[in-house]
C-alpha cells in the first residue's frame, strides 16, 4: 500500500521512448563532437542551471526530482563538453562546485578541511582508466592496493572532537561550510560523544555518511503516512529531513545509523593506509562498513563491485556503488585534488534499476487524512531483483505530466491505461512509473480519467490550493477514512491494542461492530449483551475473543501523548503528540486551550501552542480545527467515557530555570538556538519568540536588536550566553 499525500516527481530524459535498460555510457561517449562553440557555450550555461536546481533539490530541500543516474548524465554531458572546449570552464562550472548552499536553517560551520566529492565511473573502462592515471601519476609499474567500499547513499556529516570530545557535528555544505547540526547529531547514538581510548588526536575528524536502514526507512513512513505527515521518497531523504529537524528531540526518535570512513582534520595520523584508518575509526569507537575490502587488482576491485551489486537487495541499507581508493595514504597526499574530487578516489556508480511492463490499471487509494493516491497496477516484472507488481503515480499532475512545479514533466506525456511504461525502484524502496514508451501505446488508450468524487463514499473530492492532492471531503462519512483512523488508533505508537490490527478493523467496521474508537471500548459489552456472539465468528475461539478483550481493557488507561496522537490529527505524529502532552500536561487542559486558541491567531492560547518549539503554524491550525469539530468533540466525549488518561510526564521542576519563560535573541556563539531551546526545555524553562511582561529572562546573543531593547524597557532581566550557561548549571 502506498502512503497517501505522496508528492515525489520524477523527471524522464527528454527522448520520448525510454527503452528498458538503457545503454550503459561510459564517460568517452556522450556525443560532443558535433557542437560548435556557440551550441557548447549555451549548453553549458543550460546544464549549469538544471545541475544547480537539481542539487537545490538533493542537499537542501531533501526532495530530489530527478534520479541518480540522470543527474549524473547532466553532469557527464556538461564535464565531457567542458573538456572538448576548455576555454569555456568558468569558476561557476558545475566540475568546480560541490553540493548546494547551505540552507539557512542552522547556523553555518567552516571545515577545517573542506569535504570534497567523488568522480565517477560508469564502466568497468571508466575503472580501468582511473587506476591507469594513478600509475602514471604516480610513476608506478604494478597496480597499487586499492581499497574497496560499499558506496552509503546517505548524506556525508563531518564529526570534529577535541580532546577527544565531540565538540561540532556539520553536514557538507558546499563542501567548505556546511549546517551546524551537533545537537541532533548528540542524539544518534552510534555516534560518539567522547572518543575512544587513551590517545587520540588532540584534533580529531571523522567523516563519514549517515543513514537509515530500508527496514526502518520503512517503518518510519508508514508511522508518518498514519498521521498524514511527510512520507519521503528513500531511505535517504529520509535520513536527511531526519538529521536537519530544528527540534532536536525529534531527530531523537528517528532510527539514523553512521558508517564512517574517512576524515578531515587530525592533529597527529595515527596510520599510514586507508585500510589501517578504517581499522583504528572502529578501534576509536565508529561503526565502519564490515565489507571494506583490499583488492590487489583491477580484476579484485571488479569482482567486489559485482560481488556488492548482487547481494545489494539484501544490504538492509541503500548503497549506489562503490567507492575505490588508493590505499598508501602518502600515495594519495601526493595524487590530490582536481577541482571538486580527489585523483586518489573514485565512486563506481550502478546503474539505476529499471524495467518495462504493461500498465494494466490504476487504482485509488483512499488515506486516513482523505488523500487520494493513485496507484499503478502493473503486470509483474523483476526490478533490480524484487518482483514489482504496483507501483506509485503520486498524484493526478503525475499522471497527466505535471511535476509538482506546474511544468512538464516527461515531456508533458501522460500515462495511460495500457501504456507500456518504466518502472524504477528509486532508493530501492518505493517502485514507481518513471515514464512511457509511447510507440507502444495502444490505439485505444485514453487519457486517464481521475475522479472528482472520492471513490469510497461518493463525497467530493477536492484539490487543496497550493498542492496537487485530491482529497475527499466526507471526512466523517467516508468508510475508508474511517476504517484508516480506526487502524492507526490502534496502532503500535497510538493505542497499542494487540491483536486488534488491519484485519479485525475492517471485518468489525463492515459489520459495524465497530464505528468510532469508543465502540472499541464498549465492545465486550455490546457482545455480552447481544444474541450473536464474536465467538460465532470464523476464525475468533474464546480464548481468542478473551484475549482480545483482555488486550482492549489493558488499554483503558493510557498516556496522554498516546491518545492525541492516536485521535489522528493531521501533521500531529507522535514527536509533536509528545510535545503537546507535555506542554498541557492533562486532557482537559489541552481541550480547554484548544478551545481557546479557536479564538483567533491573537489569542494568548493560540500564540502559546505556536510558541511551542517544534509546533508550527500548520501543526498549530491543524490541531485547533480538529477540536473547533463538535462530531470530533463528540466522539471524544465518548471516548473518554471509556477510558483513563494518565497525566504527562511532568517538566522538571528543581532546576533554576524551572518554570521561567526565556527567549533567546541575536546571534549566539556558544551555542545553536535549537541546542539552547532544547536545553531549556529539558530543564522545565518554557521558550517564547516575543518578549512580553510574562518574560523572564532573555538571552542574548551578538548583536541583539528589537527584542533587547523590549526586554531594558519592561525591565526583564537580560543574560549573555555565559551568564544563562552559568544559571542552568546551579541547581
Ligand atoms: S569518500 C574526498 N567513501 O559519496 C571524498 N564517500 O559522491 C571523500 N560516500 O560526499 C568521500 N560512501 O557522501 C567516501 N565509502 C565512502 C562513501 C562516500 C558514500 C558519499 C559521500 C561523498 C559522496 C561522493
Amino acid at each position: 500500500m502506498f502512503p497517501n499525500g505522496q508528492t515525489i516527481s520524477m523527471t524522464s530524459k527528454p527522448s520520448k521512448t525510454v527503452k528498458a535498460k538503457p545503454k550503459r555510457r561510459t564517460n568517452k561517449d556522450v556525443a560532443v563532437e558535433h557542437l560548435t562553440h556557440a551550441q557548447a557555450k549555451a549548453e553549458l550555461v543550460r546544464l549549469a542551471l538544471e545541475i544547480a536546481v537539481h542539487d537545490r533539490r538533493y542537499y537542501q530541500d531533501d526532495a530530489p526530482s530527478i534520479s541518480d543516474a540522470e543527474y549524473d548524465a547532466l553532469r557527464r554531458r556538461s564535464d565531457a563538453i567542458e573538456a572538448r572546449f576548455p576555454d569555456l570552464l568558468t569558476a561557476q562550472s558545475p566540475s568546480q562546485t560541490v553540493g548546494a548552499q547551505p540552507s539557512g536553517r542552522f547556523a553555518k560551520v567552516r571545515h577545517a578541511a573542506p569535504m570534497l566529492s567523488l568522480g565517477n565511473a560508469f564502466s568497468d573502462e571508466d575503472v580501468a582508466d582511473f587506476i591507469e592515471r594513478v600509475q602514471r601519476f604516480l610513476k608506478l609499474d604494478e597496480v597499487p592496493v586499492i581499497v574497496a567500499e560499499p558506496k552509503i547513499d546517505g548524506l556525508s556529516l563531518s564529526l570534529r572532537y577535541e580532546q577527544g570530545q565531540l565538540v561540532t557535528a556539520a553536514t557538507r555544505g558546499d563542501g567548505f561550510e556546511g549546517e551546524d547540526v551537533t545537537a541532533n547529531v548528540r542524539t544518534i547514538a552510534e555516534i560518539p560523544q567522547a572518543l575512544k581510548g587513551k590517545t587520540v588526536p588532540a584534533v580529531c575528524e571523522i567523516r563519514g555518511e549517515v543513514y537509515m536502514t530500508t527496514k526502518d526507512f520503512l517503518a518510519l513512513n508508514s508511522k508518518q503516512a498514519e498521521i498524514g505527515d511527510t512520507v519521503f521518497a528513500n531511505p535517504r531523504n529520509s535520513a536527511a529531513g531526519s538529521l536537519r529537524q530544528k527540534d532536536p528531540s525529534i531527530t531523537a526518535s528517528r532510527p539514523l545509523k553512521f558508517f564512517a570512513y574517512t576524515w578531515g582534520e587530525i592533529s597527529d595520523m595515527p596510520e599510514t593506509t586507508q585500510f589501517g584508518m578504517v581499522k583504528w575509526m572502529g578501534k576509536i569507537g565508529f561503526v565502519t562498513n564490515p565489507r571494506t575490502t583490499l583488492c590487489r587488482s583491477i580484476d579484485e576491485a571488479l569482482a567486489f563491485y559485482r560481488g556488492i551489486g548482487a547481494v545489494r537487495a539484501d544490504l538492509g541499507y541503500d548503497i549506489d556503488g562503490v567507492v575505490y581508493k588508493v590505499d598508501r595514504l602518502d600515495w594519495q597526499q601526493r595524487l590530490g585534488f582536481v577541482s571538486r574530487s580527489p585523483r586518489w578516489a573514485i565512486a563506481h556508480k550502478f546503474a539505476a534499476e529499471q524495467a518495462t511492463t504493461e500498465l494494466e490499471a490504476i487504482d485509488i487509494q483512499v488515506g486516513r487524512t482523505g488523500a487520494l493516491t493513485p496507484v499503478a497496477r502493473l503486470k509483474p516484472v523483476t526490478v533490480g531483483g524484487v518482483v514489482v507488481s504496483n507501483a506509485t503515480l503520486h498524484n493526478e499532475d503525475y499522471i497527466k505530466g505535471i511535476g509538482n512545479d506546474g511544468e512538464p514533466i516527461r515531456d508533458g506525456v501522460d500515462i495511460r491505461v495500457g501504456d507500456t511504461v518504466v518502472v524504477q525502484r528509486a532508493g530501492d524502496v518505493i517502485p514507481q512509473v518513471v515514464s512511457v514508451v509511447l510507440d507502444k501505446r495502444p490505439d485505444d488508450a485514453r487519457p486517464y480519467k481521475f475522479p472528482h468524487t472520492c471513490p469510497v463514499c461518493g463525497s467530493h473530492a477536492v484539490r487543496e490550493e497550493d498542492g496537487a492532492v485530491r482529497r475527499c471531503t466526507g471526512v466523517l462519512i467516508c468508510p475508508a477514512q474511517a476504517v484508516e483512523r480506526l487502524k492507526h488508533f490502534v496502532s503500535r505508537n497510538a493505542f497499542d491494542i494487540e491483536g486488534f490490527g488491519d484485519k479485525q478493523v475492517q471485518e468489525f467496521y463492515a459489520d459495524k461492530l465497530v464505528q468510532s474508537a469508543a465502540d472499541i471500548f464498549t465492545l465486550e459489552k455490546r457482545d455480552a449483551a447481544s444474541k450473536t456472539k464474536l465467538t460465532d465468528r470464523e476464525g475468533y475461539g474464546e480464548v481468542s475473543v478473551r484475549n482480545l478483550f483482555n488486550a482492549i481493557n489493558e488499554r483503558r488507561r493510557v498516556e496522554l501523548h498516546r491518545l492525541i496522537f492516536a485521535l489522528g490529527i493531521r501533521h500531529v505524529g507522535e514527536g509533536n503528540a509528545k510535545l503537546l502532552a507535555r506542554h498541557y500536561g492533562s486532557i482537559d487542559a489541552f481541550r480547554s486551550a484548544m478551545q481557546a486558541a479557536g479564538e483567533g491567531h491573537d489569542s494568548e492560547a493560540y500564540k502559546d501552542l505556536n510558541d511551542i518549539e517544534g509546533v508550527g503554524e500548520v501543526v498549530a491550525d491543524a490541531v485547533v480545527e480538529f477540536f473547533a469539530e463538535p462530531r470530533n468533540m463528540a466522539a471524544l466525549d465518548d471516548l473518554l467515557d471509556e477510558i483513563e488518561v494518565l497525566p504527562a510526564e511532568q517538566a522538571r521542576t528543581d532546576t533554576a530555570v524551572a518554570g521561567k519563560t526565556v527567549v533567546f535573541t541575536g546571534t549566539l556563539t556558544k551555542f545553536t538556538r535549537d541546542e539552547a531551546k532544547a536545553s531549556a526545555e529539558r530543564l522545565g524553562a518554557k521558550v517564547a519568540g516575543s518578549v512580553s511582561k510574562k518574560t523572564d529572562y532573555v538571552v542574548a546573543g551578538e548583536s541583539a536588536g528589537s527584542k533587547l531593547d523590549k526586554a531594558r524597557e519592561l525591565g526583564v532581566a537580560v543574560l549573555t550566553e555565559d551568564e544563562w550557561l552559568a544559571l542552568i548549571e546551579t541547581r
